[in-house]
């Protein structure tokens, strides 16, 4: 069902494909019948404990698809462990000019220059408050794109003290590639005193309302070894709780038969796993199991969330494998991580 829509909807332009795709998402769900959609099916999944929250499973809708927490219920009935939304910044804002969005179908590949467009962290948080998901939701702060890059802790403090209240837990988004200056956040002495600020704000929150919500950075793909080690010593010191790895990368490897490549913006999907197993192979050996990882970057099968759960990461999320193969990867993964549980506990 799923390859008939996606023929489609492949015919639009990619940002109105994927309004449409949203919109059928939620039709469905209204009308009952998302299990037709051929996501995960119930009690075929291996729950597993990560940051103290116990996740139903391993598998996460990575951040930038429901940037608005508009489609929350609909997404989770697809079985997916965990949702996780945003980025959403302070105040609402529109994101660059279209287009933006490119798929690169031969490839399996997205390049996008959203630019973080958002209604806001408002709306996000009603959207929240509405839905009757449950389930673990992640979610994902940014700064807007005028707010100076020496202010920036200023909307992550604002997006860490409004989100509180409805998170499982909260990502500090520092390598979107689309965000002039943000990138930067990841280094040396910014890196420090973002992380001072944050830490001793969870802190007076957990103490005021009695509830730890666990506070994840996601990284970057640029980086080099020695980078990787600089933020995890960083993350060590401040006691973050996790670390997803990666967000979309600048590189253009793999892609360069596509006469988009040429399009600004980051790279997601199938030419980014290796890279981002590296970075995540890198981080498990630096911080040698005292931060757990969550791991994205071009997961489209099972294999290949297996990969990065043996590279080290905990938890794996994807984005670009979703849009290419839809709710039947979830089926395959989610079921997959369960059987090869059993599997494993069979033979022990
Ligand atoms: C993203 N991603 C992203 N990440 C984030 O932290 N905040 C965001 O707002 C977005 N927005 C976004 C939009 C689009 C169109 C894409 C394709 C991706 C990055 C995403 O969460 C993920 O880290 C990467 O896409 C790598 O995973 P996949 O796509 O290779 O599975």
């Amino acid at each position: 069902m799923y390859g008939l829509m996606r023929s489609l909807l492949f015919t639009l332009p990619a940002e109105a494909s994927h309004g449409a795709a949203m919109s059928s998402l939620d039709l469905a769900h209204g009308l009952g019948f998302s299990g037709a959609l051929g996501g995960a099916r119930k009690g075929r999944a291996q729950a597993v404990t990560v940051m103290g929250i116990e996740f139903p499973n391993a598998l996460g809708l990575a951040a930038g698809l429901d940037k608005n927490a508009d489609h929350i219920d609909a997404l989770a009935a697809l079985g997916f462990g965990f949702i996780e939304i945003g980025t959403v910044t302070p105040r609402p804002q529109p994101g660059n000019p279209r287009p933006r969005l490119f798929r690169l179908v031969a490839q399996r590949a997205i390049i996008n220059r959203m630019g973080f467009n958002n209604k806001g962290i408002d709306h996000a948080l009603a959207q929240i408050n509405r839905s009757a998901f449950r389930g673990i939701l992640g979610i994902n702060i940014g700064k807007n794109f005028d707010t100076p890059v020496e202010q920036a802790a200023d909307d992550y403090l604002i997006g860490l003290r409004k989100a509180w209240p409805c998170a499982s837990y909260i990502v500090v988004n520092l390598s979107s590639p689309n965000t002039p200056g943000l990138r930067t956040l990841q280094y040396g002495e910014e890196l420090r005193r973002l992380l001072t600020l944050l830490k001793q704000e969870q802190l007076a929150l957990a103490r005021a309302d009695g509830r730890q919500v666990p506070l994840v950075v996601k990284i970057a793909p640029d980086l080099s070894e020695e980078e990787v080690g600089m933020i995890a010593t960083a993350l060590l010191e401040f006691r973050v709780d996790g670390v997803t790895a990666t967000n979309t990368t600048l590189a253009r490897d793999g892609v360069r038969d596509n006469p988009l490549h040429t399009e600004a913006g980051g790279l997601s999907g199938a030419p980014l796993r290796q890279a981002s197993n590296q970075v995540i192979t890198q981080l498990a050996r630096a911080l040698d199991g005292q931060i757990p990882i969550i791991g994205v970057g071009g997961i489209g099968s099972l294999a290949d969330a297996r990969e990065k759960l043996a590279a080290g990461a905990s938890l794996v999320q994807i984005y670009s494998g979703f849009i290419y193969r839809g709710p039947p990867l979830v089926r395959e993964i989610v079921e997959g991580l369960a059987a090869g549980e059993s599997k494993l506990g069979e033979s022990n």
